[in-house]
């Protein structure tokens, strides 16, 4: 009777086999192609209304192929659109945070840092924060060496102070760094030179590249000769009055009040000097009669 358990078992097994190739090739059907997306998403014009707002659905397909994921398929990020018409669709922050974890899928290691960052556990809490879009963008993302990377040197700054629009927006462009950088310079430091892209943390936390512990050593990268006093620890500050940027401030005051003084002094004395020079000469005239 064995040969007979042993056919059943075989046709089992084939059976098996079979069901778990069609299963396969349903799912392989949900796999659209990116020319199936681009049959509605290519349109110029395609747009959906939400809540009072028109919402572009456009995807310009040069500019995508242009980009370091030029031959992904849409639906590598795009996990959630997995029929047409499209079930579930969400937008804005809510899209960015369920595509985030499509990136994370390729990119495990950034993944794990950015997790550890600041940004990273807002994201975990569901607060505003930044998002792997938010700094990468999202089907035009290029090597940050392209110029036209939103973490290229040149853009990285209006890329961070999209929302970090005070202060220290205010102080970087002041600072000699910024000001280099604005002016294209290669290798005085951005933003991401002290705090990093993706292990970005507060001050106060010791793991930081600028908290009190790390920073003289995040300067001695580029200024080789940073002591621990060398880097204070007061990166931004601003010209007032008070608070840590009061040292410069009254500086700055004392120098400009020197030279106004030095300035009305030497214009006196010059006034002064041509009157007398005026006085002479008229003496001299009078005399010759
Ligand atoms: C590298 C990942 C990635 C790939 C690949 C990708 N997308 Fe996107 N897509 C995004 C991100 C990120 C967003 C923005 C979510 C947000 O912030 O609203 C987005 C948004 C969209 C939107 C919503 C409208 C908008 O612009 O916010 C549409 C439609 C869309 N993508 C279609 C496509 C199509 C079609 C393809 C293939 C040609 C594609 N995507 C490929 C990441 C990707
Ligand atoms: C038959 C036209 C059509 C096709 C084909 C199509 N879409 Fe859409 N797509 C839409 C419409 C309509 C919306 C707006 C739906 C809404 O807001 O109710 C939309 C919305 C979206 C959104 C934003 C909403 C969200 O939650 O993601 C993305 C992203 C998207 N489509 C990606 C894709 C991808 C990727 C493909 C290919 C797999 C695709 N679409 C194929 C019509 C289409
Ligand atoms: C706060 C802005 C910011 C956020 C958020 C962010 N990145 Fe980055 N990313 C950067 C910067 C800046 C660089 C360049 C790093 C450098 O110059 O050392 C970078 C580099 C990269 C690189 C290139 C490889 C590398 O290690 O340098 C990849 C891949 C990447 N990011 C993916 C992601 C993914 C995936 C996410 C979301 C999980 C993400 N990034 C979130 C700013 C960001
Ligand atoms: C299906 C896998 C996959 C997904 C999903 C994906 N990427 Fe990528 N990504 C890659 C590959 C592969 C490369 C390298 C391309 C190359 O070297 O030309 C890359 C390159 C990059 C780069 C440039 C890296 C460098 O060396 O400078 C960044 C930044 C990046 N991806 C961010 C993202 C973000 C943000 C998302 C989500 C919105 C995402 N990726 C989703 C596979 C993926
Ligand atoms: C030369 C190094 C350096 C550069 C360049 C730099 N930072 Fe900082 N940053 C620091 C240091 C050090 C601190 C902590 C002490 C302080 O607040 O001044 C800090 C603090 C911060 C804080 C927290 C401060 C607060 O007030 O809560 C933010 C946010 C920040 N930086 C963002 C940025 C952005 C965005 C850029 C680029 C526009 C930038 N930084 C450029 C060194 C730098
Ligand atoms: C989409 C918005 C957004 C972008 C883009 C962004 N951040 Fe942030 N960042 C936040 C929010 C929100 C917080 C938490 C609130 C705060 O401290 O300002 C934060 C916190 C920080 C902190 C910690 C501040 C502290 O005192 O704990 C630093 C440092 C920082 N960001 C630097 C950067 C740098 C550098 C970039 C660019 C590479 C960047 N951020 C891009 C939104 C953003
Ligand atoms: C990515 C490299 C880099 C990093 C990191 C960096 N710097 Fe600089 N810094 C430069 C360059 C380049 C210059 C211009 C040097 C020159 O032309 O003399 C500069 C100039 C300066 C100046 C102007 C006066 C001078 O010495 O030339 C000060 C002050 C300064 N840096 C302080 C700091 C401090 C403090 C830190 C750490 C919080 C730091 N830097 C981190 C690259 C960097």
């Amino acid at each position: 009777m064995a040969y007979k358990r042993i056919l059943f078992s075989v046709l089992l097994c084939m059976m098996l086999m079979l069901i778990t190739t069609a299963v396969a090739l349903a799912a392989e059907d949900n796999d659209f192609s990116n020319e199936t997306c681009l049959q509605c998403h290519g349109a110029k014009n395609f747009s959906v209304e939400r809540e009072g707002k028109t919402i572009p659905l456009y995807v310009d397909i040069e500019k995508f192929q242009q980009s370091t994921h030029g031959t992904n398929l849409c639906t590598s990020c795009h996990a959630n659109i997995d029929s047409i018409p499209h079930k579930n669709v969400v937008y804005d922050e809510k899209l960015a945070a369920e595509i985030a974890e499509e990136c994370e899928t390729c990119h495990g290691d950034v993944n794990a840092e950015y997790r550890s960052s600041v940004h990273g556990q807002l994201e975990a809490k569901g607060e505003s924060t930044a998002l792997c879009a938010d700094c990468h963008g999202t089907h035009g993302i290029r090597k940050k060496e392209d110029p036209e990377s939103l973490i290229h040197r040149n853009n990285i700054t209006n890329t961070c102070t999209k929302c970090h629009d005070e202060e220290v927006k205010e102080s970087y462009a002041e600072s000699f760094h910024g000001k280099a950088v604005n002016l294209g310079s290669s290798n005085a430091a951005t933003c991401v030179s002290c705090h990093t892209g993706h292990k970005i943390l507060g001050p106060e936390d010791p793991k930081s590249t600028v908290s009190k512990e790390n920073l003289p050593e995040t300067c001695a990268k580029c200024h080789f000769k940073a002591q621990p006093n060398y880097a204070k620890g007061i990166e931004h500050w601003t010209f007032e009055p008070t608070g840590p940027g009061a040292p410069m401030y009254w500086t700055l005051k004392f120098f400009t009040w020197l030279t106004i003084m030095t300035v009305t002094l030497l214009v006196i004395h010059i006034e002064l000097e041509l009157v007398r020079k005026y006085k002479e000469a008229k003496e001299g005239q009078d005399n010759q009669h």
